[in-house]
């Protein structure tokens, strides 16, 4: 008989180098010192601001929180006991029910270490295995190579490109298009 998996809340999922674990009250303080950067913003969706305070951080986690464990996935990303960054997914609706699209970011001083590989190959584990969702997608702009590469390196195939979709700032660029079948 295999045991039922543990309350979303309760949840922490580990990688070799990470701890992914629901968002919590006390990340709201800590939040805009990693996420307030245009960095990170120039290649996510407006939804993702700079600058990044403390509104923004709360609006996260009510994002996070909300339908959690149900249609909503939301870790925070604990590398070296610090917060780092996020990893996640949220259902499609209506006939895109079964599917999630996934997103994630990491604050720049964590950039280059193989992080975002690590969680996003654990966060494709969990899905598969603790959630009735069979495919993920996921998007990312054409100006981003390293966010391509975590997609490809987790098993991502692209199957799509939408051109000159993505007007950020002024700039403009493509939306590529990414699906993964989970087993
Ligand atoms: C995208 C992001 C999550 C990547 O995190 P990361 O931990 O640095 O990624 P990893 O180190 O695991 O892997 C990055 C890969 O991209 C490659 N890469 C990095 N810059 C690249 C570039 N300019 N061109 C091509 N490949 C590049 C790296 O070499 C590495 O691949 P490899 O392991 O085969 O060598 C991080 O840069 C980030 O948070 N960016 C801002 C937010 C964002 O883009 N989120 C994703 C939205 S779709």
């Amino acid at each position: 008989m295999t045991s039922a998996p543990p309350p979303f809340a309760d949840t922490v999922l580990l990688t070799r180098r990470c701890v992914m674990r629901p968002w919590q009250d006390s990340d709201v303080a800590l939040l805009p010192s990693i996420a307030s950067t245009r960095k990170i913003s120039w290649n996510t969706s407006n939804k993702f601001p700079y600058p990044f305070g403390e509104p923004e951080a709360q609006r996260l986690l009510r994002f996070s929180n909300d339908g959690a464990g149900e249609d909503v996935w939301q870790f925070a990303v604990e590398f070296g006991g610090e917060l780092a960054g996020s990893c996640g997914a949220i259902r499609g609706t209506d006939v895109q029910a079964h599917t999630a699209t996934i997103g994630y970011w990491l604050g720049v001083d964590y950039w280059g270490k193989g992080i975002a590989t690590e969680m996003v190959a654990r966060l494709v584990d969990y899905m598969t295995l603790e959630t009735d969702i069979e495919q993920l997608t996921a998007t990312c702009y054409g100006w981003n190579p390293a966010s391509a590469r975590v997609l490809e390196k987790a098993g991502f195939e692209r199957e799509g490109v939408r051109r000159g979709v993505v007007k950020k700032w002024g700039e403009t660029t493509d939306l590529l298009i990414y699906g993964r079948p989970l087993a």
